[in-house]
């Protein structure tokens, strides 16, 4: 039988006794319906051609197979199904032996534990991490792999969806060999002829005895179903996964295969798992932005960071962790050693947690310079200004920087609202500058906002976009205005959750209905957090330009007048007794609410969880809309990703411009009429969502590029 010609997505070859089947489908290997159909065609060969003694399949490229082709979710499926794959994979009566390198993720490991014997590189990474997407693995692993490692090991890795290393894998015993160099051709093809040599047949992991001990597996099925109870309360698929691990207890085989399969299909069909997919996507469409596509990014190998505060110290750290050298300088002696204590910090709560060696913690603060004399940022390549959110002080940094960066360093500011435009115009390198908006704290925070302003060069987009990615970053691209993309958003639903506090919804119950949702916290628990100082002085410092007709609720000041600002002062919209993270409620901040209430004259109404959500949400998405119409947001999906990875909002519903398309933009726009009824100000319709609920489109429309 002749060997497979090379553009097929999977080829075979014969290697002696052993038939090479290669699976080609850049850029992972995913498992589409061609590739499906090729392995079915190669274990067809496999089984017919006297030739063939073994199998041995393996990925070309980086992976070996990366998973189900995520693209084909939602389409109607087409034969051959990858379970039934797999299945024949396990039947052959030759022995399949799988080589794996790089990843053999969710349907990829799935293919290879159901061939016979494992073998992988050290960098392999396995895992079946199909709950992140809202689904659970759907061609046998949630039968094969508690066979192989048990109920216990096996709700873990499917549970989190986490990447096991080969050495771990092989201690679990999801492999059975690790290999002794990175040749998985060579290894695998090894591996092969030795089982052939020892005689060795199939041996299915449908029956490896990963189960035998019920009692333990049982006993990890209810701890695993307590945890989720808690944990994935809002969450679908990570209830079934456990479901489908029971049924591998309870039901022979086969019939457990079909009750998976019934179970991803329901996870399949569930909004979670649209929601997931397209976070998915679009925090990889996220860095496809037309300044990236154009230039070439700029050498970046050193950072500098111009104060020492709360940001300066954590993008510092960013920086440090990425591998740079990090210059930073603040203003004094004492304030410079502030920041570097800053950043010690950070690492001496690693050395203490055991993260990190005193020694790797000393390697890292090596590359850490400070100064108070701005000369020390003459060689860097980009230069990140953290210092007091007041635009006179940022222009003079600024000054100090146009006076001693070389030509051709990159010159950011992490402003949280002021005008980057105006900043780049104070100096004589406008092209150079641009804003990088990180979120706190800034070396945990993965949402990076890359602000662009009128003159900045292309190739100083790209440097940023490459910064981003040094950094683990997940960036997005804003334009300039108040607040950027994701805290001028931030701005309108606050807003709206005050203005219903004020008409009748507690504090209290306004976060538990945004919890409910899916957030990990409400608006109000958020403040406290935060600090409510920080909102009281931007309110101040934006009551001069307030429109004096807009509706302005005063709660919040009447706390802060009090000293009350969350967390740090034990106090704010809750109580925190003795320096508690939880707060409880507070009867004086209802007696608060009450009498602003009564001073604004307005008799307190009852609002469900659902109106308030309604409410929360159709400002949200109201604002989004304008922010897409202004090209503030490239796209609805940069400010889904925005609010995935800078607020909190619940990943499953996908960002909130995919939520409101799940809803119904007609919907929407109804409420947002409706809300206008009692304050056509505050509540004017987006154009955009007028335009598309009358061209019947949704925001998904605009994604395409
Ligand atoms: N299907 C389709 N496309 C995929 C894909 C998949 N499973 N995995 C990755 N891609 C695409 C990405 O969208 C990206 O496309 P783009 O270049 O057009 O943006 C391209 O492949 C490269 O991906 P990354 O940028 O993520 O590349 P990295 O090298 O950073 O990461 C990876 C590689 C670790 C494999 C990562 O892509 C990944 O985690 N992929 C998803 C793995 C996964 O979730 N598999 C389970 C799928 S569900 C399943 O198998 C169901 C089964 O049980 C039936
Ligand atoms: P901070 O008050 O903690 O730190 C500011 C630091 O700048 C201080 O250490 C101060 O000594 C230093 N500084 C002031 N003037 C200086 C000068 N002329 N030269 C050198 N150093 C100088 O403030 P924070 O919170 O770190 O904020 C910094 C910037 O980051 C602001 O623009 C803020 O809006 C922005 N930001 C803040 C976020 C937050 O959550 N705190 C989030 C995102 C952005």
């Amino acid at each position: 039988m002749a060997n497979t010609p090379d553009e097929q997505v999977v080829r075979t070859q014969l290697h002696g006794k052993v038939l090479l089947v290669t699976v080609d489908n850049p850029p992972v290997n995913a498992l589409g319906a061609a590739v499906r159909r090729g392995l079915a065609d190669a274990m067809e060969r496999a089984e017919t051609d006297a030739a063939v003694a073994a199998v041995l399949i393996v990925g070309a490229g980086k992976s070996f197979i990366a998973g189900a082709d995520i693209r084909e979710f939602g389409l109607p499926p087409q034969p051959p199904l990858l379970t039934d794959v797999c299945k024949r994979i396990e039947a052959s009566k030759k022995p399949v032996v799988a080589a794996i390198h790089g990843a053999a993720l969710g349907g990829g490991l799935e293919v290879a534990i159901a061939a016979h014997y494992r073998i992988a590189v050290a960098n392999a990474k396995l895992g079946l991490p199909e709950v992140l997407l809202g689904l659970l693995p759907g061609a046998g692993g949630t039968q094969r792999a508690p066979r192989l490692v048990g109920a216990a090991a096996a709700l873990d890795i499917m549970l989190s969806g986490r990447h096991v290393g080969a050495a771990e894998a092989l201690k679990l015993g999801l492999i059975d060999r690790l290999a002794q160099s990175d040749d998985t051709l060579a290894e695998g093809l090894a591996y092969a002829q030795e089982l052939l040599a020892a005689n060795a047949g199939p041996r299915r992991s449908r029956d490896a005895t990963g189960l035998a001990d019920v009692e333990a597996s049982r006993a990890a099925i209810a701890a695993a179903r307590a945890e989720q109870g808690k944990k994935a309360k809002n969450l679908f698929s990570p209830h079934r996964i456990v479901d489908a691990v029971e049924a591998a207890l309870d039901k022979p085989f086969d019939e457990a295969l079909k009750f998976e399969r019934t179970l991803f299909m329901q996870c399949l069909e569930s909004p979670q798992r649209a929601g997931l997919i397209h976070a998915f996507f679009s925090e990889r469409d996220v860095a496809k932005v037309p300044e990236a596509a154009a230039a070439e990014p700029r050498v970046l190998k050193s950072i500098g960071v111009v104060g020492g505060g709360t940001m300066g110290a954590g993008i510092a750290v960013s920086a440090l962790d990425a591998g740079l050298p990090v210059t930073m300088v603040e203003r004094d002696e004492a304030s410079i050693a502030r920041g570097r204590a800053n950043v010690e910090k950070v690492y001496d709560g690693l050395v203490a947690k055991g993260r990190m060696t005193a020694e790797a913690k000393a390697k890292v603060m090596a590359r850490f310079t400070g100064s108070t004399d701005y000369a020390a940022f003459a060689e860097v390549d980009m230069v990140i200004e953290a210092v007091f959110e007041d635009i006179e002080v940022k222009k003079a940094v600024f000054k100090e920087l146009d006076r001693v960066c070389k030509a051709g360093a990159v010159l950011a500011t992490n402003t949280s609202y002021l005008d980057i435009d105006a900043i780049a115009a104070s100096i004589a390198r406008p092209q150079d500058v641009i804003g990088l908006h990180f979120f706190s704290p800034a070396n945990i925070m993965k949402l990076l906002e890359i602000v662009v302003p009128a003159k900045v060069s292309a190739d100083v987009v790209a440097t940023a976009f490459a910064l981003a990615k040094k950094l683990k970053k997940v960036p997005v691209r804003a334009g300039v205005c108040d607040g950027f993309i994701g805290n001028r958003i931030l701005a309108v639903y606050r807003q709206a959750a005050d203005h219903m506090m004020e008409d009748g919804a507690s504090p209290y119950a306004i976060d538990a209905a945004v919890r409910n949702f899916g957030y990990p916290m409400g608006p109000f628990q958020v403040s406290d957090l935060a600090g409510g100082d920080i909102g009281w002085a931007t309110r101040k410092r934006k009551s001069a330009t307030r429109d004096p007709q807009a509706r302005y609720v005063q709660v919040a000041d009447r706390i802060c007048e009090r000293g009350w600002f969350g967390q740090k002062t034990s106090r704010g919209w809750y109580q925190y007794p003795q320096g508690a993270r939880t707060g409880v409620e507070d009867p004086e901040v209802l007696a608060i609410v009450d009498a602003e209430r009564q001073r604004a004259g307005i008799t307190p109404r009852a609002f469900t969880e659902e109106d308030i959500m309604r409410r929360y949400m159709a400002a949200m998405v109201n604002e989004g809309a304008k922010v897409v119409a202004e090209g503030i947001a490239l796209r609805p999906l940069d400010v889904d990703v925005t609010f995935l990875y800078g607020y909190g909002f619940p990943r499953f519903r996908g960002g909130p411009m995919h939520y409101a398309d799940t809803v119904g933009l007609p919907k929407i726009l109804d409420d947002i009429r409706a809300f206008a009824k009692e304050d056509p100000l505050f509540w004017q319709p987006a154009p955009l969502l007028v335009q598309l609920v009358e061209e019947g489109k949704n925001f998904a429309s605009l994604n395409k590029s």
